[in-house]
């Protein structure tokens, strides 16, 4: 993958770690959603979210990337408290949220941010940026006089680097390219000093030589804020690029998880390799560069045992029976496949015949479709 288009740097280079005991930003723990479907289906449910974990800390962008219906934005409106849960549990910077409505999830929400993939639908065309982005500020700085807030205004849009202020503060929504409009959007959450953002493909709408200057501003934000950001994602080749640890879903599970760098490039999991086969096309599966067939399941009624086991070349009878625990195949590293468990009965990655080696994930795909970006 090339990262000649912007000045940011590979993602293993972003970044520190968390601080010794330093709590996430954000945690989850066993987040499970299903969605009753349909008045006479006798309890039919969509099995949208399963038994979703996930530590994000500040300072830290973590990728959320799968294929289509796998699941991402239903554990972002989780995270976000925008969607009940079935199942599971939250805890902010420590503590734990019982919140479920009236001023403690208004506290909530400030902290814990979304933005959207369409910046055409989430700004109100008919108002200016000063409207817009003075109402969030009115909301979250009351009492400021005139002159205070068009201050406030100015210092947002200097801090998502449209600048200088004055050139963009009085422009309507449709005066703006695609780029500047998903930087307004950004400019209004951080007008409530949130410590999560909760991105959910905030750049597969915009046109490619605004990707990579929405990706740099995100991990500015990271670095400059503190801010933890959820970046979800299609496109296994920007997670590499741009965040500091990557999680694959598939059909409402987690399969893998670890460093971007590693996931990325030494892909565990059969689902992760065809993935990253595929970059940057996810919804496209090259099903054949890596010996798979098939569609995603139904999340009606999902298959028993692994869930990709009636796409994956190596399944078995352990496989098309019992769901393999997410485990540890290597330093920060899961997967969720017998493959790797060592177990009696278990397929073996030796056992791939037909599988051809895996093109590291960027091989085909330019960083975020990018060809360039303004910053
Ligand atoms: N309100 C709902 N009622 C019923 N099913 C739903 C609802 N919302 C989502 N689903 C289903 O839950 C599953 C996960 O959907 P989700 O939107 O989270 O996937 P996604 O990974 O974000 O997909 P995409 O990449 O297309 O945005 C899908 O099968 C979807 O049809
Ligand atoms: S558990 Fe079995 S079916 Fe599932 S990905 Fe691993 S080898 Fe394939
Ligand atoms: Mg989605």
């Amino acid at each position: 993958m090339s990262t000649q288009a912007g000045s940011a740097a590979p993602a293993e280079a972003l970044g520190p770690g968390p601080a010794p005991g330093e709590a996430p930003a954000i945690r989850a723990r066993g987040l499970t959603k299903l969605f009753k479907v349909g008045a006479f289906s006798h309890g039919a449910s969509v099995h949208a979210v399963e038994d979703f974990s996930i530590d994000l800390y500040h300072r830290q962008v973590v990728a959320l990337v799968g294929e289509s219906g796998s699941g991402k934005s239903t554990v972002a409106r989780l995270l976000a408290q925008t969607l009940p849960a079935t199942a599971g549990a939250i805890e902010l910077n420590g503590q734990p949220v019982r919140v479920r409505s009236g001023r403690q999830l208004r506290v909530y929400c400030h902290d814990v941010q979304m933005i959207f993939q369409d910046p055409f639908a989430s700004l109100n065309s008919i108002h200016t940026v000063r409207y817009i982005l003075g109402r969030s500020v009115a909301i979250h700085h009351p009492g400021l006089s005139r002159a205070g807030r068009t201050g406030q205004i100015e210092a947002l849009l200097d801090k998502v680097k449209l600048t200088p202020p004055g050139r963009f503060i009085d422009k309507f929504p449709h005066e703006l390219s695609g780029g500047q409009r998903q930087r307004i959007a950004i400019a209004r959450t951080l007008a409530a000093s949130p410590h999560v953002l909760l991105a959910d493909e905030p750049i597969s709408m915009l046109d490619v030589s605004m990707r990579l200057g929405i990706l740099n501003l995100l991990a500015d934000l990271r670095d400059e804020l503190g801010l933890a950001v959820l970046y979800i994602t299609h496109d296994v080749a920007s997670a590499r690029y741009f965040a500091d640890q990557t999680m694959v879903m598939y059909a409402g599970r987690i399969v893998e998880r670890g460093a971007s760098e590693v996931v990325t490039q030494q892909p565990a999991h059969p689902y992760t390799q065809l993935l990253v086969a595929s970059a940057p096309d996810p919804d496209h599966l090259a099903d054949a560069a890596v010996g798979a067939r098939g569609e995603p399941p139904s999340l009606i009624d999902p298959p028993p045992g692994c869930r990709f086991h009636p796409r994956c070349p190596l399944a078995n009878e352990l496989c098309r029976t019992q769901s393999p625990p997410l485990a540890e195949v290597g330093p920060g590293h899961e997967a969720a496949c017998w493959a790797h468990s060592g177990q009696p009965g278990a397929p073996t990655m030796a056992d791939r015949r037909r599988f051809p080696a895996v093109a590291p994930a960027g091989h085909r795909a330019d960083p975020a479709g990018s060809e360039g970006g303004q910053r």
